[in-house]
């Protein structure tokens, strides 16, 4: 069960940002479906999970077109809220390759189809996945999904998830978002992921770019390197990485191979242009 954003992504490949009244050419772009919770429910479908997406659209051609693109993708849309007088979230991003930059209109909240879930379908077995919500109906969600025996991850995404960490068996930050989540300071990662730890929750997952990613729970500490790519669009990353790892962790708890999971599948989305390139063998 995912929970989190549906958009529509225009990614516009730029050697560099526009001046003030330039107009400039992209050298490449592509539109299409995105959004964090979309992609990360997307990928693990192409995985081959059963999967659930949680989300808002508006009455409008891009919220009908997020639909019937989740559908032929084959995540459950049943629970995907259309939301009348609502806009479709857009996602504009500039990249060039190394870095994004990415303005999004939000869409509409999530609030309401969130509180619509029937708490019935969390049990032992099933995982709730959040992206990128802030307290509110989320961390209630996550709460009942707890109490009915679910598993549930955390990924920040931009937002500062303090309120549903308590809930979160994962909790999935790049190393900005770990900062935002333990205060200034200048602690290294491990030292900020067992602070959090100390919260009282599972494991810290750590994505940290290049670098690789780093998991944090009581037993210890687990590295991996990412996966040498060259990085054409940096759209999609954590999403994917979520879905590999997920995969993994949800199958056997393993944290050494759901970290590789999750650096393959983000090296290979990151090595195409969007947020979910058909990639063969996927
Ligand atoms: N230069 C790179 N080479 C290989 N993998 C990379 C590179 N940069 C990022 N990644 C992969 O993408 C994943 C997510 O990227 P990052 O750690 O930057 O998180 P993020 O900034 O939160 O990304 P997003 O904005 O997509 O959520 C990393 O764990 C890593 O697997
Ligand atoms: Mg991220």
């Amino acid at each position: 069960m995912v929970v989190g954003s549906a958009n529509f992504d225009i990614v516009l490949g730029l050697g560099r940002l526009p001046r003030p009244h330039e107009k400039i050419r992209a050298a490449r772009s592509t539109t299409g479906p995105g959004g964090a919770g979309a992609n990360t429910a997307v990928w693990l479908a192409r995985l081959g999970r059963e999967v659930t997406l949680v989300t808002a659209v508006g009455e409008d051609l891009l919220g009908e077109a997020t639909r019937a693109g989740l559908v032929a993708e084959g995540v459950d849309t049943r629970f995907v809220g259309r939301i009348g007088g609502g806009s479709t979230g857009v996602a504009v991003v500039l990249s060039d390759g190394s870095a994004k930059r990415m303005v999004t209109t939000g869409g509409p909240p999530l609030d309401d189809a969130i509180d619509a879930l029937p708490r019935s379908l969390f049990s032992p077995g099933v995982h709730l996945h959040v992206a990128g919500q802030e307290r509110g109906a989320a961390t209630i969600l996550c709460r009942e999904a707890r109490e009915r025996g679910a598993t549930v991850s955390v990924e920040a995404n931009g937002r500062v998830v303090d309120g549903l960490v308590p809930y979160a068996d994962l909790i999935l930050v790049n190393a900005d978002e770990l900062r935002s989540l333990t205060g200034p300071g200048r602690s290294g990662v491990p030292a900020r992921a067992r602070r959090l730890l100390g919260a009282g929750h599972g494991t810290v997952v750590v994505t940290r770019g290049a670098a690789g990613a780093v998991a944090v729970s009581a037993t210890g500490t687990v590295t991996a390197h990412a996966q040498p790519v060259t990085v054409v669009d940096r759209t999609g990353g954590g999403d994917a990485f979520d879905a590999g790892f997920l995969d993994v962790w949800t199958g056997n708890g393993d944290l050494g191979r759901a970290l590789e999971a999750g650096l393959a599948l983000a090296a290979d989305v990151l090595g195409h242009v969007g947020a979910r390139p058909p990639l063969p063998g996927r």
